[in-house]
């Protein structure tokens, strides 16, 4: 199943907001419904916003080809509707870099990004397995944090294509879903995926991390990432650096699984990065709160980085 395609001149999309009571599909015709699909999380995760992005753009291109202005703008409203995952702006603007072409050619790049993004997860799951199994020897119980399976992709996804890679070869000896705060990305979309994969696993709510490693209940970590620096530094969900400190003290591997359009060789650090705040309304109804969607996970910290292409290995010095 595809979670994101281009189909009959619009974008089609699981509302991942509807999850895991309702699968629902969304239908996205206009660029002001995409722009809201990816502010409300209807979309999310780094590489199928990738693809929102460039569809998104490719819908503009089809609707506002003759409006040079107008469509200059929907390609800007577009690639800032959020500002971390670096996939979203790469993938609008690489689409936009076609609109000289004409929506045709614009459709057919948008199409590419989408065809990368499912090649370059099956290419994660079977790396990114073999690598869990050298670093923990066989049946590892992994603890992962938001979403990164299908939904946050296209199909299989990035660290929850390992998971569900492990499994598949019955390789696998247990899962610690972290639940996400506030939007609990873990608990609704990852034990969702993890349901239909006939896949174990327990929720835990994200505090609990660090001291299920500590009590000897998890092999190693394994998660995706927004963005991932120059120097290493991974950008993801917030929860993301709490489960490498826990990981660091117990001694555990902390491998991040996300395809080369996730890596930023034009941010040189975390500190650059542009982490979206999403505001109070998301943490509590009456009082200010502090609501960062995203944390930097320092390069030290992280042992490997697997992509479609490559296995980094940080703690040997490897660069990105
Ligand atoms: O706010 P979200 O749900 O879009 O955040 C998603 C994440 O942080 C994921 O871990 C990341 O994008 C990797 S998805 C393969």
């Amino acid at each position: 199943m595809r979670t994101i395609d281009w189909v009959d001149g619009a974008v089609e999309i699981i509302d991942q907001t509807a999850l895991p009571d309702e699968l629902r599909m969304l239908r996205l015709a206009t660029v002001a419904e995409v722009v809201e699909a990816i502010q409300s999380l209807s979309v999310r995760g780094a590489p199928a916003l990738g693809v929102a992005g460039a569809f998104g753009v490719a819908l503009a291109a089809r609707l506002h080809h003759a409006e040079p202005d107008r469509l200059a703008q929907a390609v800007r409203e577009i690639e800032t509707a959020r500002p971390t995952a670096v996939n979203l702006a790469r993938g609008a603007r690489r689409a936009a870099g076609k609109l000289p072409q004409g929506p045709t050619a614009v459709l057919a790049e948008a199409c590419a990004i989408r065809d990368e993004e499912i090649a370059a997860s099956e290419a994660m799951a079977a790396r990114g397995a073999d690598l869990m199994l050298e670093l923990c020897g066989d049946r590892p119980r992994l603890l992962t944090h938001c979403n990164t399976g299908g939904l946050a992709t296209v199909t299989i996804g990035t660290a929850l294509g390992v998971v569900g890679e492990l499994h598949r070869r019955s390789a696998l000896a247990g899962v610690i879903a972290s639940e996400t705060r506030p939007l609990l990305q873990g608990a609704r979309l990852t034990s969702w995926e993890l349901a239909r994969w006939g896949v174990e696993f327990r929720v835990a709510v994200d505090s609990a991390g660090p001291f299920l490693m500590a009590r000897g209940e998890v092999d190693a970590v394994i998660l995706g990432a927004d963005r991932i620096c120059a120097n290493g530094d991974v950008v993801n969900k917030i929860g993301t650096y709490a489960h490498a400190l826990g990981a660091r003290r117990s001694g555990l591997p902390f491998v991040v699984v996300a395809p080369e359009s996730t890596v930023d060789h034009d941010t040189p650090g975390g500190a650059a990065v542009d982490i979206e705040d999403r505001g109070a309304a998301e943490v509590s109804a009456t009082f200010a709160a502090a609501n960062p969607a995203f944390d930097v996970t320092p390069h030290d910290l992280v042992t490997a980085v697997v992509t479609e292409r490559r296995v980094i290995r940080l703690d040997r010095g490897e660069k990105v």
